[in-house]
């Protein structure tokens, strides 16, 4: 059996080699988060860490991931406690329906790792995931609040919310 190094685990799994990785984690692994978009390496909701890198799995062969080499998935992000992008996510309502946005978490964790106060030009060059409810504005503005320290105050930002609230 194959092994992968996944959230922290060695998990054993049964596949073709040419199987993209998207579907190891999703159908062996039982990690249904990470999702299946476009097939085409085009909209980022298949967006895993390996090593660090943010990478579109429904694209990569299982073969070709070793197992020394560190897979964390949308499940893996908040095992010991909701990521603070995941705080920003939930503080903002960003999520419409839903499906692109562990992608989008798991490019915006990678992004912010790497430039914790990023520009809106950083934000566009790193965060080209597709998503079909247009939850763009929303997304920028939590990765500001995440930028400002996770307070939706510092953020300085207004954002309307269903319930006439503002944050
Ligand atoms: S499903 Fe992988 S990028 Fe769209
Ligand atoms: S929240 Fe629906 S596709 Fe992005």
């Amino acid at each position: 059996m194959a092994k992968l190094n996944v959230n922290g685990a060695v998990r054993e799994f049964e596949a073709e080699g040419d199987t993209p990785l998207l579907w190891v984690l999703r159908e062996q692994l039982g990690l249904t988060g990470t999702k299946y978009g476009c097939g085409i390496a085009a909209c980022g909701a298949c967006t895993v860490h390996i090593d660090g890198v943010p990478t579109r799995t429904c694209v990569r062969p299982v073969s070709t991931v070793e197992e020394k080499e560190k897979i964390l998935t949308i499940e893996g992000l908040g095992l010991s406690g909701l990521h603070p992008v995941q705080k920003a996510w939930a503080a903002l309502d960003v999520p419409q329906c839903g499906f692109c946005q562990s992608g989008m978490i798991m490019a915006t964790v990678a992004l912010l790792k790497e430039k914790p106060n990023p520009s809106d030009a950083d934000i566009d060059a790193a965060i080209t995931n597709i998503c079909r409810c247009g939850t763009y504005n929303r997304i920028r503005a939590a990765i500001k609040v995440v930028a400002n320290g996770g307070n939706t105050k510092t953020a300085a930002l207004s954002i309307q919310h269903a319930d006439g609230s503002t944050t």
